[in-house]
């Protein structure tokens, strides 16, 4: 009934070709977690968060944090014991198949590109502040956002002509530069084969924890229990809407399962590593969260019939510069603005310069892991085979990491940073959800296998996993639903129109590589920040 199933036993001897050192214990894995998460998500969804819960949004950051804390668990187990490139990818093909694998694979394309461009996105918003605070330069409106572009679209497509239309049109822009730029200079990066080394990993690590450091020390001495009142303004249909959003801060944990095979003692550290490193983001995210709301207020801004207005829509840019933007929830720098407004311009400015540091390794990260998914999908025949070429002189796959750069530069250009984050969330939850399902089914169906690490509580944790991760998916807003539904029925179309034909293992053609390609042939490819030799080391 599944179909084509490609074989774990020849997946497996890919990977046992392959000899990385085990040398990662708990401390780095840990580092290299919190390093791939920390990120857009706190630094700059915290405002779209509270729009669209207030100050509940404190849970909202624990619900996404615990429903991310079981499924890392799923993962890890999947990662441990398939540890070859493609993550869910892979693990789907084997375990439930070539439809549903291509599925993941499709999804996997909004969890990591739609991503990048969402933290280039945010990162733009730090940019353009930093450039105002210390060069005095403010960015012409029309180069910082595509709001009146996105105006006008609507217009043509029959929107009404309202208010809010018209104060985007007068007030918008048409692109956001420095966004796309960005993801221009990380492609150029990444073709060149820069990785980023564990060394500078633990500085950005560094940079980061001390900024959200000094934010909740100097935030949390001014709060006042007034800001928390009302509670939940929009009720819990609004912290579950910020908990799906919010989601976002927490991805990217899988770089740490995926460094599973560097790992000494697996069994002990992986756990560690994951559940480490999402403990240390939460309580971090629920200060710095607490912070925000007690020092400058969360309250959501509100239509005339008293409903919350979607963040990132027309109607909220139209609310927010009737506001003059000076509330938290219109901030493109919610960190830095907060600081500055408590009378820490200074502080507040290095917090935005830790961002404007920082954010760009996240983005690297994000396009990585694409190229690597679309590599592996090329080399299985599901994507055409020009894309999985190297480059002669940088080993890397330059023609799909080029692919990638300028469709999410294209991205990060023209949408708004919550409507990037909520689209690439949708697919992250359901390739999670994949996994944790193949967690069980693999169990069942081959429970002799050597698992280098088992999930633990597997009957109660995989089944919430899924439980939570299908919660979050459906409070989703549904506009992004109904994003999502199109991007699967486009690779329905996809697959049956050309992967299915040319899939090498509807072919019969089984390869086993002789370098597994987490990236593509030589050098021996290292995964960000962990300590592996080989690429030019950023
Ligand atoms: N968790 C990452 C971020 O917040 C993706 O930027």
């Amino acid at each position: 009934m599944l179909g084509r199933v490609k074989s774990l036993d020849a997946i497996l001897a890919t990977a046992e070709r392959k000899s990385l050192t085990r040398s990662l214990g708990a401390f780095q894995l840990t580092m290299l977690g919190v390093g791939a998460v920390i990120g857009t998500g706190i630094f700059v969804l915290t405002a779209e968060a509270a729009q669209k819960a207030g100050p509940g949004m404190i849970l909202s950051f624990i619900i996404a944090g615990a429903v991310c804390a079981v499924a890392a668990l799923c993962y890890a187990e999947m990662s441990a014991m398939v540890p070859v490139s493609g993550s869910a990818y892979t693990y789907s093909y084997a375990v439930m198949g070539e439809l549903l694998a291509w599925m993941v694979g499709w999804a996997l394309v909004l969890e990591y590109a739609v991503a990048a461009g969402a933290v280039a996105v945010g990162w733009s918003g730090y940019f353009v502040g930093l450039l105002r605070e210390y060069a005095g330069v403010s960015l012409p409106p029309e180069l910082v956002n595509a709001d009146a572009l996105i105006a006008q679209v609507k217009l043509a497509f029959g929107a009404a002509d309202t208010d809010a239309i018209q104060t985007a049109i007068a007030t918008g822009g048409y692109m956001n530069l420095p966004a796309f730029l960005i993801a221009l200079l990380v492609t150029w990066l990444l073709v060149i084969g820069t990785r980023e080394s564990a060394a500078v990993n633990a500085v950005l690590v560094a940079i980061k924890v001390t900024a959200l450091t000094l934010f909740v020390i100097l935030a949390l001495p001014v709060m006042q229990s007034s800001n928390f009142e009302p509670f939940a303004p929009l009720g819990i249909g609004g912290i579950s809407a910020a908990a799906a959003s919010i989601f976002f801060a927490y991805v990217g944990f899988d770089a740490v399962s995926t460094a599973a095979e560097e790992t000494k003692n697996p069994q002990r550290n992986m756990p560690i590593g994951l559940i480490g490193s999402l403990a240390i983001c939460t309580i971090f995210y629920i200060l710095v969260a607490s912070g925000v709301i007690g020092s400058v207020g969360a309250q959501p801004l509100f239509d005339a019939s008293g409903n919350g207005i979607a963040p990132g829509s027309t109607d909220f840019a139209a609310a927010c510069a009737a506001q003059g933007s000076q509330v938290v929830v219109c901030s493109k720098e919610a960190l830095a603005w907060t600081l500055r407004e408590i009378g820490w311009r200074q502080i507040g400015n290095l917090v935005g310069l830790a961002a404007g540091l920082a954010l760009p390794s996240v983005i690297l990260m994000m396009m990585f892991g694409q190229t690597r998914i679309f590599f592996v999908m090329s080399r299985d025949g599901l994507l055409p085979e020009f894309l999985s070429k190297v480059h002669p002189k940088y080993h890397t796959p330059h023609v799909v990491t080029i692919i990638t750069g300028v469709v999410v530069a294209v991205f990060a250009a023209l949408f708004p940073v919550g409507i990037l984050a909520d689209i690439s969330n949708s697919g992250t939850l359901f390739a999670f959800a994949m996994v944790a399902l193949a967690v069980m089914i693999l169990r069942r169906t081959d429970p002799a296998r050597h698992r280098p690490f088992r999930t633990p509580a597997v009957a109660l944790v995989a089944p919430l996993a899924i439980l939570g991760c299908v919660y979050l998916f459906f409070s989703l807003s549904a506009y992004t639903l109904e994003l999502f539904a199109g991007w699967a029925v486009l690779g329905l179309i996809v697959y049956f129109a050309y992967s299915r034909k040319h899939s090498h293992v509807g072919r019969g053609v089984v390869e086993v590589h002789e370098d597994d390609a987490e990236t593509p042939p030589q050098p021996v490819p290292p995964m960000p920040g962990a300590p592996t030799p080989g690429g030019t080391q950023a």
